[in-house]
């Protein structure tokens, strides 16, 4: 008896993609970085919004938070340039995280006009080998009707060495307490929806560079022993 298995012209079939060149499965993982300090906070609500719309809607095949709340990571030392074993038994487990990502959502509240701090000594630790030539999409949040100040941070200062590629839609989730909670009492309702919406839309272009920028990486273009650092 013979199996006959049909795939869609497009190649997208329930979250997974082949590469018709090759004919081998590619599997997207997705990494989300919620950037609060803060236990139990607005940043991570929407992280698992997020990380479940990804895997309910088959955007990716697998859905990681980090979540910086209570600082798990200290700041950044000298140490960790000599590989000293207390920051490698650290940091190694989340650096297979991430280099086993193929994509990052990158989630930041504003605080005083700025990026929390441990986001930013988040991108100290981890650089090119981790976040490098991968899509990142950057969403802030605000209790009010801020959050373009630490889009326009990230934007400047946190892709340069890392060469974390943030794609040009990004998301500003205003007024965050009344929008993604699971009780829709608490909502919004108009704005619910349309955040809802928008995320859908932007979740599906980030998928698109993932895969795209797998090619990227692969063709070793960007492969260096000269040019460690960003200019
Ligand atoms: C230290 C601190 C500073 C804040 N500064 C701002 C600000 O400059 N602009 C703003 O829109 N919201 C500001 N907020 C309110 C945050 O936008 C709001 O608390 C948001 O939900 C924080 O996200 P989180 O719960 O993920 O930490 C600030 C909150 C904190 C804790």
């Amino acid at each position: 008896m013979k199996w006959i298995i049909l795939i869609p012209a497009d190649g997208l079939l329930a979250g997974w993609k082949i590469d018709r060149d090759n004919g081998r499965e590619i599997r997207v993982k997705i990494t989300i970085v919620s950037g609060s300090h803060r236990t139990g906070s607005q940043s991570v609500k929407v992280a698992e919004y997020i990380r479940d719309a990804l895997l309910e809607n088959r955007l990716c095949d697998e859905a990681d938070i980090i979540d910086l709340a209570g600082n798990p990571f200290p700041l950044w030392e000298q140490d960790i340039w000599a590989g000293e074993e207390k920051w490698t038994r650290l940091l190694d487990p989340v650096r297979e995280r991430l280099c086993s990502s193929d994509g990052f959502v990158v989630i930041a509240p504003e605080w005083h006009g700025q990026v929390p701090a441990g986001l930013k000594n988040f991108f100290l630790l981890f650089g090119r080998n981790e976040l490098g030539h991968k899509p990142a999409l950057i969403v802030t949040v605000s209790s009010a009707d801020g959050g373009a100040y630490p889009v326009a941070e990230l934007r400047m200062s946190s892709y340069k060495n890392s060469r974390i590629c943030y794609i040009p839609e990004q998301l500003i989730i205003r007024n965050v307490e009344s929008v993604l909670n699971g009780d829709p009492e608490k909502n919004d309702p108009e704005a619910d929806g349309y955040f809802r919406e928008r995320i859908g839309w932007t979740l599906g272009i980030l998928r698109e560079y993932a895969l795209a920028l797998e090619q990227v990486r692969a063709s070793g273009a960007t492969e260096t022993s000269k040019f460690n650092n960003g200019m």
